[in-house]
């Protein structure tokens, strides 16, 4: 039985969306669930609790945080737009998309810090889609900060357990608002003339944006994504979302283990993380498989990805080999998370 006060995930009461609140407005972090990763939270205008964040998180300063507000209303403490401006029609045609996984960045209000924007004259924004989230931003009469509640450059957390297990010294509570619907962080796009730009895939598709908005995106290509999005979203580092354990995407990997060590009498240490299912044959030749989907329906790779390379990652295996799939529509955020946790880090 869990003693009253040593649980830091709590379930999301009006009295503890109260406490959460108010540990806030104290300067204190709060693990959030929202419909696409848990966050990590602080009053955005309060610069020494947003640094407690980065504190927390091993991040570096130069990286920017996102700021959630509860409704459109509240965007206009976030960015400044004056009427007229091209960039304003865009966000009202973005803002479609809120409450939900889209974030948009634009040029920032005095409210905002520079600690929370590092010292770029431009923030992100966005509302999120979860009812708990809502609740506690409609409590707060300020901006949240929150990044992915997980230690800088690990696998961002779809579960309160996850933020526990890394965060949870930093935290005053985690409210637990169960599994992430999305399970993948929120589609970034930078306002621009003369068009919007995608700085991260998520789970509002490219094709959503364009198809029922009609905005054009510019997309950047593996070619030119390196060089335009670091100046740009400088959190984008090559290699994120790392696990610890070796990861290699299926088709770089031409053999199956099993042939790899031909005389080793047992099944080497390698782990399958698939996307639907997979013969008896290969499964055979690893120690573990995740299937993510029965069907291998997209939304729900997505939504299981995270939290499966977490516990295959808890395994010590000596490799873990994960599907690919096409890259449009929410395929296409799922790659780039894949390739980027499979990055070799650097040193
Ligand atoms: O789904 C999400 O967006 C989650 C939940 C908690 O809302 N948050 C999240 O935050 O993924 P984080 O910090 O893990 O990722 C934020 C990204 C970083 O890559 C950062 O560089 C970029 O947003 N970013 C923030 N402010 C920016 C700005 N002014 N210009 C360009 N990129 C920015
Ligand atoms: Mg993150």
């Amino acid at each position: 039985m869990l003693s009253e006060g040593s649980s830091l995930i709590v379930s999301p009461t009006n009295a503890n969306l109260d406490r959460a609140a108010a540990a806030l407005a104290r300067g204190e972090l709060v693990g959030l669930p929202t419909e696409t990763v848990y966050g990590l939270a602080a009053n955005a205008t309060d610069p020494l609790a947003v640094e407690k964040i980065f504190t927390a998180k091993g991040r570096p300063t130069y990286n920017p945080l996102i700021v959630h507000v509860a409704g459109v209303d509240a965007i206009a403490q976030v960015i400044n737009l004056p009427d007229g401006d091209r960039r304003a029609v865009q966000l009202s045609q973005l803002s479609a998309f809120w409450p939900g996984p889209l974030t948009v960045v634009g040029p920032r209000t005095a409210a905002i810090p520079d600690v929370v924007t590092a010292g770029r004259d431009t923030v992100a924004v966005r509302i999120p889609n979860h009812p708990v989230a809502l609740e506690l931003l409609r409590r707060c009469p300020f901006p949240v900060a929150a990044p992915s509640a997980n230690v800088s450059n690990y696998i961002s957390p779809t579960r309160a357990e996850h933020v526990r297990d890394g965060l949870g010294s930093a935290v005053a509570m985690i409210l637990d608002g169960g599994d992430c619907e999305w399970g993948i962080e929120s589609t970034i796009v930078a306002l621009g003339v003369p068009s919007v730009q995608l700085l991260r895939p998520g789970a509002v598709t490219v094709e959503q944006l364009a198809a029922r908005l009609g905005i054009s995106i510019t997309v950047p290509t593996p070619a030119n994504s390196q060089r335009d999005l670091l100046p740009r979203a400088p959190g984008m580092l090559p290699s994120h979302y790392a696990p610890t354990t070796p990861l290699r995407l299926s088709e770089d990997v031409p053999f199956a283990p099993a042939e790899s060590i031909g005389s080793r009498d047992k099944t080497p240490a390698w782990g399958r993380i698939a996307f639907a299912p997979i013969s008896a044959q290969e499964s055979a030749q690893y120690r573990i498989v995740e299937v993510l989907s029965e069907c291998g329906d997209l939304d729900e790779v997505a939504r299981e990805l995270f939290s499966a390379l977490r516990r295959l990652d808890s395994l010590g295996l000596d490799l873990i080999v994960i599907d690919v799939c096409a890259e449009t529509g929410i395929g296409r955020a799922i790659m780039d998370r894949i390739r980027r946790a499979a990055r070799q880090k650097p040193g």
